[in-house]
């Protein structure tokens, strides 16, 4: 007898015993319960996330590695331009084998500073002295005639490059000056947030000069010039080639912000000031707002000449440091 057989004979005994003992008691079972199947929770489709968006959001970095501002593959695929030099005749500018003459003289004098603390060469260093900033207090003062002038002066010495950077996005001229068709720069590289230069710099048949316009306008021309892709930019132009001579043709101080605060980033500033035209409480307003650059030098332009007749720069002198 096996052990069901024996379980089921107890049952009986115990039954005719009396004892109350439930109906097929081993064919009970329990129904199981099925749990309600929970209803599947949607998984999300994966939603492409930008790989930025997994880390916590770093801090932009000082300085954008790449691409390089002006190394050489940047330069050698600028545009090139060709500057005319009756054009630059024209405009009263300095150009290569021109006549002797005495803007050419003056400019000969007006650099020498410039270019000293620029190389490092000047009484003291200067920190980002390859960036000089020619600015003044009021418009039409002859900053972006000083501008073009230093640049071309400077870019006539054989060992030393020169980039001229239309920093006036809200009225630009020196394209204009120089005989050149309107074309992206500046403005255009901001609005992009990159480093890359090479689309819109200008190489020019002057070899060591080559030209930052200031872009295509934009509403937001000033944010621009005051945004971290500037502070970027400039920091990168002053320390990644710091052979190369970098100017700026600037607004003027005391009619829009711009100035102030490229000023902040320049290691030297010149402050044309057209000869009795501009008062001296201007001035003076004017030097108070760019205190903190360590260079500055003060232009006396379109001074007349009694010898000449020809109107010039009366003198030009170094202060601050
Ligand atoms: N020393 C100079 N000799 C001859 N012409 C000059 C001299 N300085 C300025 N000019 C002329 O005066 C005009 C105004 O000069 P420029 O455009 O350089 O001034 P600006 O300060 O840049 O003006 P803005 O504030 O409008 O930018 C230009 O036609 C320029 O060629
Ligand atoms: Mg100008």
């Amino acid at each position: 007898m096996n052990l069901i057989e024996q379980a089921a004979k107890r049952l009986e005994e115990l039954r005719l015993a009396g004892v109350e003992v439930p109906d097929s008691a081993p064919a009970r079972h329990i129904e199981p319960k099925l749990a309600p199947i929970p209803t599947p929770v949607p998984t999300p489709a994966p939603v492409p996330v930008p790989a930025v968006a997994e880390k916590a959001p770093a801090p932009r970095p000082a300085v954008v590695p790449s691409p390089p501002v002006l190394n050489d593959a940047v330069l050698v695929k600028s545009r090139l331009v060709t500057l005319q030099m009756e054009q630059l005749a024209a405009a009263g500018l300095i150009y290569p084998n021109a006549p002797r003459s005495q803007l050419a003289d003056e400019f000969r004098v007006i650099k020498r500073p410039l270019i000293a603390n620029a190389m490092g060469k000047g009484a003291a260093p200067v920190k980002n002295g390859n960036l000089i900033m020619v600015t003044s207090a009021l418009p039409h003062e002859g900053k972006s005639f000083t501008a073009a002038n230093l640049a071309i002066s400077i870019a006539m010495e054989l060992d030393k490059t020169v980039m001229l950077v239309d920093a006036d996005v809200a009225r630009p001229s020196l394209l204009k000056m120089l005989g050149l068709p309107p074309a992206p720069g500046l403005l255009d590289v901001l609005v992009n947030e990159t480093n890359d230069l090479s689309g819109v710099l200008l190489r020019t048949n002057i070899e060591t000069l080559t030209i930052l316009p200031s872009g295509t306008p934009h509403v937001r021309a000033t944010e621009l010039l005051a945004s971290d892709a500037m502070n970027n930019l400039l920091e990168e132009m002053a320390t990644r080639y710091p052979d190369r001579i970098i100017i700026f043709d600037s607004p003027p101080l005391l009619v829009t912000t711009e100035s102030r605060v490229l000023a902040a980033h320049m290691g030297q500033i010149v402050m044309v000031v057209r000869a009795e035209g501009t008062l001296q409480s201007e001035v003076r307003h004017a030097l108070g707002t760019i205190e903190a650059c360590p260079v500055k030098m003060m232009l006396l332009n379109q001074v007349k000449s009694s010898k000449h007749s020809e109107y010039g720069y009366g003198y030009g002198y170094g202060y601050g440091g």
